[in-house]
């Protein structure tokens, strides 16, 4: 095989590699990533791609007093029920296959801690760990600006995934998280965001706890079969 041939495999290999070994980590250990590492991932994040260039992303992370500080006000706002106050409208109904799937994901995650199915009230403890942020060290706030609309979340939505495989590729874990967007009226008033800003999701990151449980499933994807039609005459 020439030299050309073996790069190119090794090269999807690698993106593949990151992809296949990437998961939404929900335990982490304590330490801290240290700076240098944690800028790289958001040099190569930079690359993202976006309609006009117009990269809209700015990225706020809190980490140690700074975290501390955030995780306990927005887990109070969670665990006291206020109302949701997202900045982009949340899925109004999960309905199909897109039902089916949510509760696979959602039954591998309470299997795996040995939540009984129904349990509504251990349901809702585990939810309320997203604001404690799995015990990540960092939390990172996507945000955009409010005249992009949808496409400025959509450019987002590629810089989020672009941040968690450069930070899969440095040894980090990472979860996205559109439940820190339930609170975005709170992140904007506790980061002083501009009012045009809006918020589109966290990213809780750090070094995956690899002993915990819950980190040891993986979800599904469907087949390429199902989700792509070539059209060709
Ligand atoms: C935009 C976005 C928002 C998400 N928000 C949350 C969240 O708030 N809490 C959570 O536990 N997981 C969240 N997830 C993780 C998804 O549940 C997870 O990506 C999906 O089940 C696939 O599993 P995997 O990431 O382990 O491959 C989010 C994922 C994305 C892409």
């Amino acid at each position: 095989m020439d030299a050309a041939v073996n790069q190119t495999q090794d090269r999807i290999g690698v993106l593949e590699e990151l992809l296949g070994e990437r998961y939404s980590v929900r335990a982490f250990l304590p330490r801290e990533v240290p700076r240098e590492t944690i800028e790289h991932v958001l040099t190569a994040a930079q690359r993202t791609a976006s309609w006009c260039n117009s990269q809209p992303w700015q990225v706020l992370i809190a980490s140690g007093e700074a975290k501390e500080r955030f995780r306990k006000l927005i887990y109070a706002e969670a665990a006291s029920g206020a109302r949701d106050d997202h900045d982009f409208t949340p899925p109004r109904e999960y309905l199909g296959v897109y039902l089916e799937r949510r509760r696979e994901s959602g039954f591998q995650l309470y299997n795996t801690l040995g939540i009984a199915r129904g349990d509504k009230m251990a349901y809702a403890k585990q939810a309320l760990e997203n604001y404690n942020f799995f015990g990540a060290p960092h939390v990172a706030i996507i945000h955009t600006d409010e005249p992009l609309g949808i496409y400025g979340a959509i450019d987002c939505g590629a810089y989020v995934s672009n941040f968690m495989l450069a930070a899969q590729a440095l040894g980090l874990g990472t979860i996205p998280q559109a439940a820190l967007a339930r609170h975005s009226g709170l992140i904007r008033r506790h980061f002083k965001l501009g009012d045009n800003r809006r918020v589109v999701c966290g990213i809780s990151f750090g070094f995956a706890d690899h002993e915990h449980k819950v980190n040891s499933y993986r979800t599904s994807r469907a087949s390429v079969a199902d989700t792509v039609t070539f059209v060709e005459e």
